[in-house]
């Protein structure tokens, strides 16, 4: 071997100590990740090290931003079938049994993220320095992806850290930070950024003990003991998730039950189960999901955004949130209502947030110096960004905009959050119509993670651009959709919720109706959905629906809002919300009570309809935005990849069938939209 070599992705060099300093820099790649020709690569060094042996191997990174991001998702979807994907993940196995095996003490340096396939190929290492930092960058994130680690993390993780810290790390997939990391084993020792060489060598040089999980972890290993804990893990992830949904921290629990980390038959098993998951329809469809959450955030080219004042005008439950997460996130923001007592309650809440996003006090005055209080609404003349959030009322927002059009700055933005006015009849009076926007947010503002962009068929390219570029900014996905009634997530929301009516006026209990759509996989059933956003909003969304496409209002929306029962907010809606002030409704389920068999059907099919007339109509740009927005902002079951590809998987024909039962039974509500017929073309 000579004193250097390189290769595409790594470099090697021998240091006149004969230690082997080996540096990762991904070839033409931001970040560093495992590809298949980057273990290749690595194989062959391994197989060279161990023919010209060191005194120690030393693994670093090349990249700034982290160590290893994990493996190669991208490669993960072009796998055909479970025996391809397990001979592939068995060479990935056999390649870090090969750094484990090598003659030579090994290290691995984390300077940063160091997540999945990365963690593994430094557990395989005798040790592991890490540069300190307070960002939580080591984890075994796989199970986000519906998946578990694969190269021996299964059996390396539980070996190192103990059996109760390894599955904390996989079964919630949560990076920690390299303190943790410390206490658990992960990491043997933290260093400075300027200090990591000589660490390193010192470490190689003086080859301490290796970490292993104390004896308590080891006992609970035991065959005895492995049963009852795996029955406690168990209870805990079957409180989360649904195992016919999301198969792969059982899976991980199986495993250790049946193998106990056993370095004889738990990589085996592991590849086994890995593949398996890999090619099955949820980590597929997670997969799919999270690289449609990048094409969200590039529907626009990436640039910067020019806004830094923001005014906001109605303190209420959006505009008083929508204020305090962009101040949280930068910006000055003035906060205009009618009187003081409008915008106490949004300056309470405001408290809140950053006092639960912010530790450090410095940075929680800066934070609390960006909201300021403003009604005259002086905020107006220097603002980029205008967002109006004053209740629902057509004439009451064209009033306004009279208002401030004539005091915004020419390049300002101007912006409405209305959820179901069309913006052709809000903006008639505008001087500019053209650069007239919508940005919905959805409620709790600091929780959803979707705003719909809203345009019209003349909307400003610009202004689209800064809109774009401001959501991206405040850290949120940002879906673009054409004026239209509903937009697209009420749009499909609003039938999935009437159907719940149309399920209640039948007799059938509320909580039953919701336990059919968390068992499809919905977050949150319609019925508890409706009492969330108010029985006020959902009846006014139905009636601007309704009129848009000719459909009944549910008469028990109507009958509640008269009797001021307006759902969590009053504590009286569907469910009693009185009951010790608990976030859950006071309603326990009848499990005697017979469920209709097509409740399923009836509740998710006809957002999958409106889904169809959305891309027909072309609210949305495709079906892949589609399923992305319809996951973001309804929470529409992401393994199932949301609603277009849910009925792809489905079988269109299938679908088909399903709806002309329906509609044979329960009437024209379920005719099949005609853009289906495109779809099964
Ligand atoms: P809200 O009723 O909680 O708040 C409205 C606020 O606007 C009140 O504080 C009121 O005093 C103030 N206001 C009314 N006229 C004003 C004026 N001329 N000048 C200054 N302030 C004025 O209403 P909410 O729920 O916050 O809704 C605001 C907007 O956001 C509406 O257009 C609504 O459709 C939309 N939206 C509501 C969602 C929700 O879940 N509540 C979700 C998404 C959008």
């Amino acid at each position: 071997m000579t004193n250097k070599a390189k290769f595409q992705h790594w470099a090697l060099n021998l240091d006149k100590d004969n230690l082997a300093w080996l540096c990762f820099d991904k070839h033409e790649s931001s970040a560093n990740v495992l590809s298949a020709s980057v273990l290749e690569e690595f194989a062959s060094i391994v197989e060279q090290l161990q023919l010209n042996l060191p005194d120690g191997l030393i693994i670093y990174s090349g990249k700034k931003n982290g160590f290893i991001m994990g493996a190669d998702i991208k490669e993960f979807t072009k796998i055909n079938s479970e025996e391809e994907a397990y001979t592939l993940i068995r060479q990935g196995q056999k390649v870090l049994d090969a750094l484990e095996a090598l003659a030579c003490p090994t290290l691995s340096v984390i300077n940063g993220y160091t997540l999945g396939g990365g963690l593994e190929l430094a557990m395989a290492c005798n040790y592991r320095i890490a540069i300190n930092s307070d960002k939580p960058v080591i984890g075994l994130p796989e199970v986000q992806l519906g998946l578990h680690p694969g190269f021996g993390g299964t059996v390396r993780a539980v070996k190192i850290a103990g059996v109760r810290a390894a599955m904390k790390l996989m079964l919630t997939g949560k990076p920690i930070r390299v303190k943790a990391a410390k206490n658990n084993g992960l990491v043997d020792q933290l260093c400075s950024d300027e200090e990591w060489q000589n660490q390193a060598r010192a470490m190689i040089k003086s080859k301490p003990k290796q970490a292993t999980a104390p004896l308590i972890e080891k006992l609970l290993n035991l065959p005895f003991l492995r049963g009852f804990i795996a029955k406690t893990l168990i209870k805990q992830v079957s409180s989360k998730a649904n195992k016919n949904h999301y198969p792969a921290p059982y899976a991980m629990i199986g495993l250790w039950q049946k193998h106990g980390a056993s370095t004889t038959n738990g990589y085996k098993a592991e590849a086994r189960s890995m593949a398996k998951l890999m090619c099955g329809s949820t980590s597929r469809n997670l997969i799919r999901v999270f690289f449609l959450q990048n094409k969200l955030k590039s529907q626009f080219p990436a640039s910067d955004t020019n806004i830094k004042n923001i005014h906001v005008i109605g303190a209420g439950i959006m505009g008083g949130d929508i204020a305090s997460w962009c101040a949280l996130k930068g910006f000055n923001v003035t906060l205009q209502d009618r009187s003081t007592e409008d915008i106490a309650p949004a300056l309470k809440r405001a408290e809140k947030l950053f006092a639960k996003k912010i530790r450090d006090n410095s940075l929680l005055e800066k934070t609390r110096s960006r909201l300021a209080e403003d009604l005259l609404g002086d905020g107006v003349a220097n603002a980029d960004l205008i967002i109006e959030a004053i209740y629902e009322n057509l004439e009451a927002k064209k009033e306004l905009y009279k208002k401030i059009e004539t005091n915004m700055k020419s390049t300002a933005v101007l912006a409405t959050n209305t959820s179901s006015i069309l913006l052709e009849d809000l903006r008639v009076d505008l001087k500019q119509p053209e650069k007239f926007i919508g940005l919905h947010f959805f409620n709790p503002v600091s929780q959803l993670p979707l705003v719909e962009i809203i345009s019209c068929n003349d909307t400003d390219g610009d202004t689209l651009q800064t809109g774009f570029n401001f959501v991206k900014k405040i850290g949120k996905s940002p879906l673009l959709c054409k004026s239209s009634e509903g937009f697209i997530v009420n749009r499909i929301l609003a039938p999935y919720m009437a159907e719940a009516m149309h399920l209640s006026e039948e007799g059938m209990a509320s909580i039953d109706i919701d336990k059919v759509a968390v068992n499809f996989g919905m977050p949150m059933g319609p019925v508890e959905l409706v009492d969330t956003v108010g029985i006020d909003v959902a009846l006014n969304v139905s009636k601007v629906l309704g009129k848009a496409f000719n459909r009944p209002i549910p008469k028990k929306l109507i009958d509640m809002v008269e009797n001021n029962e307006l759902g969590k907010k009053t504590g009286k809606g569907f469910y009693d919300w009185t009951f010790d002030g608990v976030s859950k409704p006071n309603a326990t389920a009848d499990e005697t009570a017979l469920i209709p068999d097509d409740a399923e059907d009836r509740l998710i099919l006809p957002m999958l309809n409106e889904a169809v007339a959305c891309l027909e109509e072309g609210i949305v740009l495709d079906s892949d935005m589609l399923d992305i927005g319809v996951i973001f902002g309804t929470g529409f079951a992401p393994f199932h990849g949301g609603p277009i590809q849910y009925a792809k998987e489905r079988g269109l024909e299938n679908i088909m069938m399903a709806f002309a039962k329906l509609e044979a039974k329960h009437g024209s509500r379920f005719k099949a939209h005609s853009g289906w017929l495109k779809l099964t073309k």
